[in-house]
């Protein structure tokens, strides 16, 4: 029952600046006292401090900032185990969604078997090759999974981080080509729009929950991206994608994860309050820790 916050202002992952002031957004949306209403005790662990040299320098095309994605990445996985070896709850701020790279690598340390909620609009499951921007925060979930670029699929000294068949994708509608290939050769699950409108949230979430203890997961880190949630509600992403899940459907997926009691650790990632309209999305993504973490009315 204690959980501890980190926050990771990194915007490297992609191009729109202003992601990196997610955690600040975050915290100005109350998400300590939320959380502590809850009856919880929340440490604060502040930032992960990142050097930022504005010097524009040689790029990579098709790994932007590669060098500093690995060095928050590496911060952030000791941190992570910090927090762990402390017995509390890791709930990782962002910052863009390439921060998953650091969260992964601290968590496989201890979980052989994690199971990982992927809830986004994307796949995040380009490699360099397959790439449509170069964009590192589009790659996260390939490069855990050991696919992609070596410094960065062996972060940590080890890799890969999760296993393909251990991963449930929430909320996809915007999918690459390459992407769609890597998710049928290693049988990744995936409810895309299609399935959620077809089955109903319940639907997805309890079968979610049957997969990962047939799977005899050892953990579950929920890694929620707010593109994820319709634009409509959660308008401060620098990827927006219509045709999201709702804000209801949202609070529903994590009270039935809450009930399930198996999440181990979460992220909230893309929070962009330059994009946003007066702190919505930070307070969305406070209000929707705040049903993961056990807030109900009755
Ligand atoms: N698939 C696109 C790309 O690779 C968009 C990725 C968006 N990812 C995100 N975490 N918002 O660039
Ligand atoms: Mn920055
Ligand atoms: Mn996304
Ligand atoms: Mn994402």
């Amino acid at each position: 029952n204690k959980i501890s916050i980190i926050g990771v202002p990194s915007d490297y992952g992609q191009h729109r600046r202003g992601v990196d002031m997610g955690p600040s957004a975050i915290r100005y949306a109350d998400v300590v006292e939320r959380l502590e209403g809850l009856g919880y005790e929340v440490l604060d662990e502040g930032d992960i401090l990142l050097k930022h040299d504005k010097v524009k320098k040689p790029q990579n095309t098709q790994l932007k900032n590669l060098d500093e994605v690995i060095e928050v990445s590496t911060q952030l996985s000791d941190k992570v185990q910090d927090v762990m070896a402390k017995g509390r709850f890791p709930l990782i701020l962002g910052g863009d969604h390439s921060i998953a790279i650091g969260t992964l690598t601290g968590l496989g340390t201890k979980y052989k078997n994690l199971g990982v909620i992927w809830y986004d609009a994307h796949a995040d499951l380009n490699t360099p090759e397959t790439s449509p921007s170069g964009n590192i925060h589009g790659m996260p979930l390939a490069i855990s999974c050991g696919l992609g670029d070596e410094r960065l699929v062996n972060i940590g000294g080890y890799g890969p981080k999760v296993k393909p068949e251990n991963i449930i994708i929430i909320g996809a509608r915007s999918v690459d080509p390459g992407e769609r290939e890597l998710i049928k050769k290693h049988g990744i699950k995936v409810y895309s729009m299609h399935e959620i409108d077809r089955m109903g949230m319940t639907k997805v979430i309890e079968e979610s929950i049957e997969y990962f203890k047939m799977r005899q997961i050892d953990g579950v880190h929920l890694s929620l991206d707010l593109d994820g949630i319709d634009p409509l509600y959660t308008p401060g992403v620098g990827t927006p994608v219509p045709g999201g899940i709702t804000y209801r459907e949202s609070h529903l997926a994590m009270e039935m994860l809450e009930e399930a009691g198996f999440i181990t650790s979460a992220e909230f990632v893309e929070v962009n309050p330059i994009l946003d309209e007066r702190n919505k999305t930070a307070e969305v993504a406070v209000a929707l820790m705040g049903s993961l973490l056990g807030e109900k009315l009755v």
